[in-house]
């Protein structure tokens, strides 16, 4: 009997977290731990047997961020039965299911389920803007509903082989050469206590180490003046680019084991 969920999730704009919760509303399981490697403070935990986890990252750039692939090291299964989900913008999930997959494996669990869904594109909006839309959060609720039936039986289930698109050795993980720009900043220091790799010098915050920086939006996700945004040539050719090869509608990719 699965008595929690433990979701263990990198949500630096919310969309990932959004799809988390969806798919654990589908689990109807009451006792619910959301554990966001966004914040340094939900480094680590043992999820037992009886528990459930759902890991949910963001794509990028075909991969999983690095950062959250270091910070799963603190989270360990024993045999717990888990779903694995990536969420990506509409370009593509490329290595990130698998690698994620990977992970969880490795870190003591049974991936009963994955999936990948679509989410509006952080660094372009314009690219699946307003998802996920009302039939992405049904398909993530009833993915939920059918990982909670796999995972009563999770031993038996996982007897059978579980392949998810990808491959070995994945994409080169690549750094994003865009940061965020700052304008109307009040100074009040919330995006540099919020970064998670402490690029954004809290005394001047429109100094931004481009070096640490992962772009991952936190920044503009979090400031309450709504000072931080994307801009600069740099990202509006970029842009146009995205826009132009990547608009047509995806739909999400689910699969269950046994
Ligand atoms: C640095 C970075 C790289 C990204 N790379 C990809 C990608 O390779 N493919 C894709 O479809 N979306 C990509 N995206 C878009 C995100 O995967 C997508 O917007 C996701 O929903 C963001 O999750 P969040 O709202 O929880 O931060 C990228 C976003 C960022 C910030």
């Amino acid at each position: 009997m699965t008595d929690s969920l433990h979701i263990i999730c990198f949500s630096a704009t919310g969309t990932t977290l959004k799809t988390a919760k969806a798919v654990a509303e589908g689990c109807g399981i009451s006792n619910v731990r959301v554990h966001n490697l966004i914040g340094d403070a939900e480094a680590e935990a043992h999820i037992p047997k009886n528990g459930m986890a759902l890991f949910a990252a963001p794509v990028y750039a075909g991969r999983i961020p690095p950062i959250m692939a270091e910070r799963l090291k603190g989270f360990v299964g024993s045999d717990t039965p888990a779903m694995v989900v990536c969420v990506y913008g509409n370009r593509d999930y490329d290595d990130a299911l698998l690698e994620l997959k990977s992970i969880a494996e490795r870190q003591g669990f049974l991936p009963v389920s994955a999936a990948a869904f679509i989410a509006q594109h952080s660094i372009f909006p314009q690219l699946a803007a307003g998802r996920p839309d009302a039939g992405d959060m049904e398909m993530m609720r009833e993915f939920g509903r059918r990982s909670m039936a796999l995972a009563a039986d999770a031993q038996r289930v996982c007897a059978t082989p579980f392949s998810v698109p990808g491959n070995y050795p994945y994409k080169e993980a690549k750094a994003i050469p865009l940061t965020p720009k700052t304008h109307g900043c009040d100074k009040c220091g919330a995006c540099a206590k919020g970064c998670p790799v402490h690029a954004i010098d809290p005394e001047n915050p429109s100094r931004t180490d481009a070096e640490k920086c992962i772009s991952c939006a936190h920044c503009i996700h979090i400031c309450p003046k709504h000072a931080r945004r994307w801009g600069g040539l740099k990202y509006t050719l970029a842009s146009r680019k995205f826009v132009k090869l990547f608009s047509e509608r995806k739909e999400p990719f689910i699969t269950y084991r046994g």
